[in-house]
């Protein structure tokens, strides 16, 4: 809370992002994103629910993740969910525990903000803005 409070007061955050202020966010505990399933034989299985789930059905605009366990062995590629962009800061110990990750629909114009993240903290700071979109058949 008190980051929080930190991070709106500091005059560079949208606390209500975007001309409508309804982004919608989720977050979830994924508890590894991704490992060994030995049923599905795949390490997508959570990523695959997250994907038909959380973004092909739900539609949420940025989906929040803690607990990813993810180790430097796990590229970007591996964990990668089509059509939003993936920020991820994992534990800095590399044993494949704690970690946290965002992933932001490409609709929307997002960009890590690293300045506002603390140090030796897994905290990642993602600022988020709707397109604006026009259209014009005049010169200006
Ligand atoms: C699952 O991930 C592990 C660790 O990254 C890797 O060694 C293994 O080859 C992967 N297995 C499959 C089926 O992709």
């Amino acid at each position: 809370m008190m980051i929080f409070l930190l991070l709106v007061t500091s005059g560079t955050i949208h606390p209500n992002p975007g001309p409508s202020g309804d982004l919608s966010v989720c977050h979830l505990n994924a508890r590894s994103l991704y490992s060994f399933d030995t049923v599905l034989k795949s390490n997508r299985t959570k990523l695959d629910e997250i994907e038909f789930v959380l973004c092909n059905e739900l539609q949420y605009d940025v989906i929040c993740i803690s607990e990813t366990w993810l180790k430097p062995d796990i590229s970007f590629e591996d964990i990668k969910i089509d059509n939003y962009n993936t920020y991820r800061r994992d534990r800095a110990d590399g044993f494949g525990y704690g970690g946290v990750a965002i992933y932001v629909s490409d609709r929307l114009y997002s960009m890590r903000r690293q300045e506002l993240e603390i140090q030796g903290l897994e905290f990642l700071c993602i600022e988020v803005i709707s397109l604006l979109v026009f259209v014009t058949d005049r010169r200006m």
